[in-house]
């Protein structure tokens, strides 16, 4: 057997709608992104959406904004500036934190919890200062950081609030899907994710005047996406509009064959996610001696969350039988990984990032050092989620 970490999940519909837009030779952003904004923001119950390139450009997108002298400031959030401190988990991916260092900010990683993998609330609390702009959560490997406290600390401390919500996408919290709870969140369509629109993102906001932002600095820093392009324009008559610039900007565009995919992902990805849960909950019973035993952790939902897988994670009880095991399950045909990209703080990178670790990283380290994860994918059959339940607990058992 091969249980691949992920699998291809589209078929004829996706391959016969990017025929036909490459024989329309509409191929740039277009009629598609923009239909896949819509039903994307519908499916959310958010605002708006702005479709990017990757989910990575989509974090770029935000914190530039949030830096960017057109931000709207509201409810005692000020526009982040060099030097201003971003609250952020020590398990992170690098492209979560690597924009906000690009935007002049200076991270603050606070510890994570090993068995739920979310940051630490006691944490961020002790984290904010006199410098602190805007947390950044991950809701982790499809569970949720919990929310409601994250907001009212948020509020409290006129922070912004992004949520990169990259590895959680259809995920439920609070009743509410994740990535609408702060100003902005963040998601990714990369091939391995919930769905995959071959590489790309989404930035959602209900805040319009920041939907606007984000679609001018998605290009280029021009008026033509905006909603309010036609007002802007009349105050310029002497500039051409169709290259009238109105901030700085990227190109982090699309293609309409993502956008292809992903109006044809969309529709399946509750049918995705409800196998990736089912998955995830055979798993958690196959592993409940191991659990009690004290083997093994699993990745512990937090309260009132409906969690889209987006691996399997788990601990061992040290570092050297998660080698151990990774080995067994990689010659047994398991793919693994790490979790995310561990403590970032100990990732060489961060000996050139400008940045303040608050507190204790220890919960981080372990799960760096224990964690690893395999694949959930909805492509994954009841025959292989027994091997792998199978394979595990032979290891153990050994
Ligand atoms: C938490 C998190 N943020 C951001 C990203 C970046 O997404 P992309 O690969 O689409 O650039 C990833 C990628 O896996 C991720 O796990």
């Amino acid at each position: 057997m091969h249980i691949k970490i992920s699998a291809v999940t589209f078929g004829d519909e996706e391959i016969e709608e990017a025929i036909s837009c490459l024989r329309s030779a509409k191929l740039t952003m277009g009629a598609r992104c923009l239909a896949f904004e819509k039903a994307f923001a519908e499916y959310l119950g958010a605002g708006n959406a702005i479709f990017v390139n990757s989910g990575s450009s989509a974090n770029l997108l935000s914190w530039f904004a949030i830096s960017n002298p057109m931000i709207p400031e509201r409810q005692g959030r000020r526009r982040l500036g060099p030097g201003t401190e971003v609250i952020v988990p020590a398990v992170s991916w690098s492209t979560t934190i690597w924009p906000i260092v690009q935007a002049g900010c200076v991270p603050v990683l606070v510890d994570c919890d090993p068995d739920t993998l979310q940051m630490n609330l006691d944490a961020v609390k002790a984290a904010i200062g006199p410098k602190t702009g805007a947390i950044c959560v991950i809701h982790a490997m499809g569970n949720a950081t919990p929310m409601a406290p994250v907001v009212s600390l948020a509020a409290e401390h006129g922070l912004w609030l992004v949520e990169d919500t990259c590895e959680a996408l259809g995920t439920r919290h609070g009743g509410r899907y994740t990535g609408c709870f702060g100003q902005i969140g963040t998601f990714s369509f990369y091939f391995s994710h919930h769905i995959s629109t071959i590489e790309g993102g989404m930035a959602v906001t209900d805040d319009d005047e920041i939907a606007d932002l984000l679609r001018s600095m998605r290009s280029h820093g021009w008026s033509r996406h905006r909603t309010d392009r036609d007002a802007i324009e009349r105050r310029y008559p002497e500039i051409d509009p169709r290259f009238l610039f109105i901030t700085t900007g990227f190109n982090l565009r699309p293609t309409e064959l993502n956008g292809a995919f992903g109006l044809r992902q969309l529709p399946k990805l509750s049918t995705f996610n409800r196998r990736r849960k089912e998955i995830g909950k055979a798993w958690h019973e196959a592993f409940t001696v191991l659990v009690e035993a004290g083997k093994l952790s699993v990745m512990r939902t937090t309260e009132d969350t409906e969690p889209a897988f987006f691996g399997y994670p788990v601990l061992c009880r040290s570092s050297a039988e998660k080698d151990k095991l990774m080995r067994f399950l990689e010659e047994k045909g398991i793919e693994t990984r790490p979790i995310i990209c561990g403590n970032m703080a100990r990732q060489p990178a961060f000996e050139h990032v400008s940045h303040r670790v608050a507190g204790s990283l220890a919960g981080a380290d372990r799960i760096m050092d224990t964690g690893l994860y395999w694949g959930v994918h909805p492509r994954i059959t009841d025959e292989e989620v027994d091997y792998v339940g199978n394979t595990v607990r032979s290891f153990f058992a050994a």
